[in-house]
């Protein structure tokens, strides 16, 4: 069974103005797709086009040195942007609550310190990649890795992630990333992310 792109869980124009609608079909559409299609190419006929991305992406160790790289970048790409797009949400403007709320508190101050925290680490990610809102031996805190790497081949969880590749924000936003990043928190589903939180 081959690698599909998932379907947007909202229109495309669901995340304007904080993202517009010609970025998310170009992410999703274009550049998604091509994560999926580079992936099936890497994988076929191996014992991997048969694993669950999940199982891939905690396991990129074990991979083939002859398919190891693309199946990193493209595997990641694809596990990474399915968790992003439901990271995002037409309810826009919500907060976390409960005990995710709580366990921000502790960790970074408040919820703006947090935020705050965040785009700094997206900010400071030099070229393409992400930024993370990890939980690790019970701790929350805020990574980035490069390129499609997720925290997840570390042994961590993912609660929360941007893309801070300049295809996720260049053509409404051009060079101004901390701009991108202050305008994410308008879309971010934590209700989703609470849900993760409390699993
Ligand atoms: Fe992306």
């Amino acid at each position: 069974m081959a690698f599909e792109l998932p379907p947007l869980p909202y229109d495309y124009d669901a995340l304007e103005p904080f993202v517009d609608a010609q970025t998310m079909h170009l992410h999703h559409d274009k550049h998604h797709q091509a994560y999926v299609d580079k992936l099936n190419a890497a994988v076929e006929g191996t014992e991997w086009a048969d694993k669950s991305i999940d199982e891939i992406v905690a396991n990129l160790a074990d991979l083939p040195a002859d398919i190891a790289g693309p199946v990193r970048n493209n595997g990641g790409g694809h596990f990474n942007h399915t968790l992003f797009w439901d990271w995002m949400t037409p309810e826009h403007g919500q907060t976390p609550e409960g005990e995710l709320a709580a366990a921000i508190d502790d960790t970074f101050g408040s919820f703006d310190d947090f935020k705050t925290k965040f785009e700094a680490a997206g900010v400071a990610r030099f070229g393409s990649g992400w930024v993370w809102l990890i939980r690790d031996a019970g701790s929350l805190s805020i990574v980035s890795t490069a390129n499609q790497d997720s925290p997840v081949t570390d042994g961590a969880e993912v609660l929360l992630g941007n893309d801070v590749w300049e295809h996720a924000y260049y053509l409404k936003y051009q060079n101004r990333r901390p701009e991108y990043l202050k305008e994410w928190w308008n879309v971010v589903n934590w209700a989703k992310v609470g849900a993760a939180f409390d699993a």
